[in-house]
């Protein structure tokens, strides 16, 4: 059993990566891979949003985000609903980890990071660029080349068979 200073030595060590995963992409197997370089473990978060339907259900996703991490006991997944800092604090997470591509990305994530640093000032938000070679990945592109009836298998982790979780 973990004491209390073990406890809050692993929080330290652990960082939360949220997001819709709608689905989850190389992209972000990508990022995850370069936040395993700095944490030790990460829990990925697959927040939900009332207001969108996605492609997948929100238990595919995790599902999905599951499989691809099979073999890494370094990482979780988990739903969540409300704001993100608030998931974090009632597990005494301290940093939130978010992927960057471009300069769209920079300005939403610097003030989505602004916005939580008002509130939760404990929690810091730790950007990691995404990889070159995952700069044109998005989970928009892959909702659009499934529903259109394309193969979004490049874009997806490669153990991962889409058609599974629809
Ligand atoms: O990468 P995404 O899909 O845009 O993920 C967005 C997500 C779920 C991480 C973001 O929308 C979020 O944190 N939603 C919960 C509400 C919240 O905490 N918003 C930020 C307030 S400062």
């Amino acid at each position: 059993m973990l004491n209390s200073f073990n406890f809050a030595e692993q929080m330290r060590n652990t960082a939360l990566f949220p997001g819709s995963f709608d689905p989850f992409t190389l992209g972000h197997l990508a990022v995850a891979t370069r936040a395993l370089g700095i944490f030790e473990h990460i829990l990925i978060g697959v927040g939900l949003n009332t207001d969108k339907r996605g492609l997948l259900s929100p238990e595919a996703r995790v599902e999905l985000i599951r499989r691809t991490f099979e073999d890494e006991p370094r990482v979780d997944v988990s739903l969540y609903d409300g704001l993100t800092g608030d998931f974090c604090r009632a597990r005494g997470i301290k940093h939130i980890v978010r992927g960057i591509r471009n300069v769209a990305d920079f300005e939403y994530e610097h003030a989505m990071e602004m916005a939580n640093t008002q509130i939760y000032p404990e929690i810091t938000t730790v950007a990691v660029f995404t990889p070159a070679e995952y700069i044109p990945v998005s989970s928009r592109l892959v909702r659009e080349i499934i529903t259109m009836g394309g193969d979004a298998s490049a874009f997806l982790p490669h153990n991962i068979n889409i058609t599974n979780y629809l």
